[in-house]
């Protein structure tokens, strides 16, 4: 049996505009990895990080890499002990899903190791707990999709409901990440606690809108949808350029274009690879020419979520 284990998790796209906390996806690239290793004391112990400029606490307790495996470890009544490295491959507060994909790598290493105890799916509780620790609310918007790949709708929270949605064989995303960093905490604090009917009918709308447009691959019924009249608004201040950056991914040929999880990062929806490419160049323009450094990603919907890489 395997001893250590080098795991890749992958960056995901939360909300997908219209469905805050609830519709997300996995994308292929940017990602974390984690080398997760036995060890025959008891605990588990990060004994290295790099990427993350020191920012990271290494303190179990702390760090959500640790908390999601100490949590699984509690659930199976288990005493083994583990030891992790942590390499931070995308930047915190990119709204990305940065802590989810470091701790679904984790969780789901540490399972491999432990023999498979539990099915992938049945990880996500342990992930969404790094969650909670890494902003303070465990939404499983980021992990569910890193942990199970594709794209993703949580149902339901209590319990615990995800359901995987079939994307047309063509989508592309493209995610644009401007070098500036906003955390999920901070922009979750300024969304009001409360909305109107009104809002709430147009929003229901799309969310079903998108769901139908997803699974029938109708490109124009995902463009419909793919609007967010109550977070977007809000946390659209947060974000230089970004009226500009959406004009210029929906004017390339994008089928939607909003904020990707809490931000700053941006993602547009394209029906190929070639108007995916297109937006990404406008995108990154409009930075350009705010004198903001930014990095484009362009990929498929990932449907694999978490692979085991050769060390
Ligand atoms: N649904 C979460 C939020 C995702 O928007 O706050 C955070 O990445």
């Amino acid at each position: 049996m395997k001893r250590e284990i080098r795991v890749f998790a992958p960056a995901t796209v939360a909300n997908v505009a219209c469905g805050f906390d609830i519709l997300g996806f996995a994308i292929d690239q940017p990602g974390d990895e984690v080398i997760v290793r036995l060890i025959d004391k008891p605990g588990v112990y990060i004994v290295k990080i790099s990427g993350d400029q020191g920012r990271l606490p290494l303190a179990a307790e702390k760090n959500t890499v640790s908390v999601s495996i100490l949590a699984l470890l509690k659930h199976l009544k288990s005493n083994q002990g583990f030891e992790i490295e942590l390499m931070k491959r995308m930047p915190l507060g990119s709204g990305l899903g940065s802590s989810a994909a470091s701790t679904v790598a984790g969780v789901f290493a540490a399972n491999i190791l432990l023999g498979n105890p539990l099915a992938k799916e049945e990880l996500l509780p342990f992930a969404t707990e790094g969650e909670r620790i890494a902003c303070g609310s465990a939404h499983a918007d980021n992990a569910a999709p890193a942990l199970l790949g594709g794209f993703v709708l949580i149902r339901s929270y209590q319990p615990l409901d995800v359901i995987q949605i079939a994307t047309p064989k063509d989508l592309y995303c493209t995610v644009l990440h401007p070098q500036i960093e906003i955390r999920t905490e901070d922009a979750r604090k300024i969304l009001k606690k409360s909305i109107l009917i009104k809002d709430a009918i147009t929003q229901w709308g799309n969310i079903a809108g998108l769901i139908a447009g997803l699974m029938k691959s109708d490109y124009d019924l995902i463009r419909r949808s793919l609007q967010d009249v109550i977070i977007e608004p809000i946390r659209s201040i947060l974000i230089p350029g970004f009226h500009e950056v959406k004009q210029a991914a929906l004017a390339s040929g994008a089928l939607g274009c909003s904020i990707s999880g809490s931000g700053p990062s941006l993602f547009a929806l394209s029906s190929t690879r070639e108007v995916a490419s297109k937006a990404g160049d406008a995108m990154q323009a409009v930075m350009n020419s705010l004198n903001i450094a930014s990095e484009i990603y362009i990929s498929k919907i990932n449907p694999v979520g978490p692979r085991i890489l050769e060390n």
